[in-house]
């Protein structure tokens, strides 16, 4: 087995350790609260890594798709738990993507207003992102996320063996959010290998986390490249997908930075270094979405307090910059088309 590198979340009394490397799932057992004697495993069919809890678990599957993740989900979970008589002495172990620890954090969050929760990250989209910091949550009919609550984990692995059958796309959708942490420090990311460039994302992250687990304002940087991602990922009815969408908003960023005189152009080019020569990931807009719809998109975002907001880059770094005007949108979509 290979270093497994030991990654703290730093949280006062809720501060915890993401485990990353080969065969990181063996250790799971050190991250389990002392005090838990029986897991609710949550899961899905698909998933490839069998993880071996060390203590009693009862086995729970939720579907493949977005579709599932819902309060109805939740439900059927939390149900199970009182079945099985869990009790905020036990743990819930989430195992798979963004979907599974989303929907498994959520669950934990709220059955008996609260149980410990641990995360095994099997994309690697979960690793960097969706499985660190406490975000949980689900999806109305109205859309994405609209449901959740901060509840951070007891403890992360992210398991390097579980990538070796992830199919290409999901790979690649990991790879566009692993793109955006190229942007939010000066590291050079490409000179480290797979673990320790997991590692390091996850190092950014958990510092920004810590620095605002609630996203009153720093947080909001995880979200580079997140708002025109969103819109697209609405726009095209998530035949887009999360990763892929993220990765053409770095690149609309990086014109949008430039329009507004934040950047030369010469950092648009590391922009497209990185996220389509680097990682191969497609940067044009996809055909046939009209401007004007991502437009009204953008307005309907989270951040978009006061007028249309973006995280971009410029001479101090990201950083959020509200009330930006339509027209330098617009000339940097058409950059794009
Ligand atoms: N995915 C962004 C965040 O966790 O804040």
């Amino acid at each position: 087995m290979t270093e497994i590198r030991r990654v703290r979340v730093p949280l006062a009394d809720r501060s915890y350790e993401v485990l990353v490397g080969r065969g990181a799932a063996a250790e799971l057992g050190t991250l389990l609260p002392g005090s838990a004697r029986r897991a609710a495993v949550v899961t899905q069919e698909t998933v490839p890594l069998h993880i071996a809890a060390s203590i009693p678990h009862e086995v729970f599957h939720i579907g493949a798709d977005e579709q599932h993740k819902t309060l109805e989900t939740v439900g059927e979970l939390c149900r199970g738990f009182a079945r099985m008589g869990l009790t905020r002495n036990d743990v819930v172990i989430g195992v798979g993507g963004g979907l599974v620890t989303d929907v498994a954090g959520f669950a934990a969050a709220s059955y008996h207003r609260g149980v410990p929760v641990v995360h095994v990250a099997t994309t690697l989209l979960g690793m960097v992102d969706a499985a660190i910091g406490g975000k949980t949550g689900v999806n109305l009919p109205e859309g994405k996320n609209l449901v959740g609550a901060f509840w951070q984990p007891s403890g992360v692995v992210c398991d390097l063996d579980a990538l070796d059958t992830l199919p290409d796309r999901e790979m690649r959708c990991g790879y566009g959010e692993m793109a955006k942490y190229h942007f939010l420090t000066g590291d050079d990311l490409l000179a480290l290998d797979m673990t320790s460039r997991i590692a390091r994302c996850v190092e950014i992250k958990a510092e920004v986390v810590a620095s605002d687990e609630r996203e009153g304002g720093r947080r909001a940087l995880l979200n580079y490249g997140h708002t025109l991602a969103h819109a697209l990922e609405t726009a095209t009815e998530h035949r887009l997908a999360h990763g892929e969408a993220v990765a053409i908003g770095l690149i609309f960023a990086a014109h949008l930075a430039n329009v507004l005189g934040r950047v030369g152009v010469e950092r648009v080019d590391e922009h497209f270094a990185v996220v389509g020569e680097e990682y191969g990931l497609a940067t044009d807009l996809p055909a046939g979405i009209e401007v004007a719809r991502l437009l009204e998109l953008m307005r309907r975002d989270k951040k978009a307090l006061d007028g249309l907001t973006f995280v971009l880059d410029g001479p101090d770094g990201v950083e959020v910059v509200a009330g930006v005007d339509d027209q330098p949108v617009l000339d940097a979509l058409a950059r794009m088309a």
